[in-house]
């Protein structure tokens, strides 16, 4: 059985991650230290004996020497991937991102790893001149998180370029789905609004919400990943829909797909952020990346795993 390392597998992206793998017949080894991810994520793949799980960090070098031998693919997730405390704290992003990413290439190269796909994140781009966001562009991390981020995709250029391992590394635009956290007070836009919606609150709109973003489903960017590991990608790659919305007509579509109407509040807009945001997905499509989840599609989905949870939640504080 062909093996492969998922680091924070745990979490939102990862557990899609490795559900594919899975779905595609690789043992898959899940290494997450929970710090943000959750064992309910991964509870299926554990229970049908599919992958395994070990609580540890990406700071081990010992322990990643372990866990990659033999592995023919690692497919690196694992970070510390909030803005806000990257900036009131950066040391330990920098341990996590960027030692971390570092041990991980490390004992990716003693272990004669195939590839490393890297979540990159188009954080790196910055405030970018203009969009759409190509590879090509100079980037312009504006915090230390996005600095982190871009730092592993050096070190991973770094170490085809010098030790001949392969590496991938995809910038991930706004990922929405399944799974992601929609607890935390940093919840991204699409858990906050749907959680906020289905309780028949206003949703929350930082600005004037002409902002736009890039918004991808996250089976597709897990797709792209092993699309990425299996085939002949290297170098840096925009991984988002090609397509862009505003924030105003996003909470519009998840409104209409929900069948609620609430009127938006509309809060100042937070320091820092990005007015537009719009990936070309060019280069991969070259190694054979195709979204195929249309927007309200993705959210339809999201919207009824969130409900699904919220019910589960319910049922089972009234029989506690
Ligand atoms: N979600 C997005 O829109 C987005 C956008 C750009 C980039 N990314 C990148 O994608 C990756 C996955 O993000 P996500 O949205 O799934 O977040 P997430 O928080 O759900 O996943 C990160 C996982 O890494 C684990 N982790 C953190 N520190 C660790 C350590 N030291 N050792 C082992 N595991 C550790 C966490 O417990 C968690 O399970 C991250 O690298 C992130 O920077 C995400």
């Amino acid at each position: 059985m062909r093996k492969a390392v998922v680091t924070g597998g745990a979490g939102f992206i990862g557990s899609h991650i490795a559900d594919e793998l899975v779905a595609r017949n690789y043992h898959v080894t899940i290494l997450d230290d929970l710090s943000s991810g959750k064992l309910e994520n991964i509870n299926g793949l554990l229970n049908g004996g599919k992958a395994e799980f070990i609580r540890g960090s990406i700071t081990d070098l010992p322990l990643l020497q372990k866990l990659f031998h033999d592995a023919e693919y690692v497919f690196h997730q694992a970070a510390l991937t909030q803005i806000p405390s990257s900036i009131e704290d950066p040391l330990p992003t920098n341990e996590v991102n960027i030692g971390g990413t570092l041990k991980v290439l490390i004992a990716a190269e003693a272990n004669k790893v195939k590839k490393v796909v890297y979540a990159s994140s188009s954080a790196i781009y910055g405030d970018a001149p203009s969009i759409p966001h190509k590879e090509d562009m100079t980037p312009n991390p504006l915090s230390p998180y996005a600095l982190t981020k871009l730092a592993g995709e050096q070190y991973a250029a770094i170490f085809h370029r010098i030790h001949g391992l392969s590496t991938a590394s995809l910038r991930y635009f706004n990922i929405y789905g399944p799974r992601q956290n929609a607890e935390s007070q940093y919840a991204t836009v699409i858990p906050a609004f749907i959680t906020r919606i289905g309780q028949d609150l206003p949703p929350v709109i930082f600005g004037d919400g002409e902002q736009t973003r890039d918004f991808a489903f996250v089976k597709d960017v897990a797709q792209a990943n092993i699309l990425a590991a299996e085939g002949e990608a290297t170098g840096a790659y925009n991984v988002g829909s090609g397509h862009n919305v505003t924030i105003n007509q996003l909470a519009q579509i998840i409104m209409r797909v929900m069948a609620k109407d609430v009127q938006p509040v509309y809060h100042e807009p937070r320091p820092g952020e990005l007015k537009h945001s719009l990936a070309d997905i060019t280069r991969a499509r070259g190694f054979g990346y195709e979204p195929e989840w249309s927007l309200e599609d993705g959210l339809s989905n999201t919207i009824s795993y969130f409900s699904k949870t919220e019910q589960h939640a319910t049922t089972k504080q009234e029989t506690s």
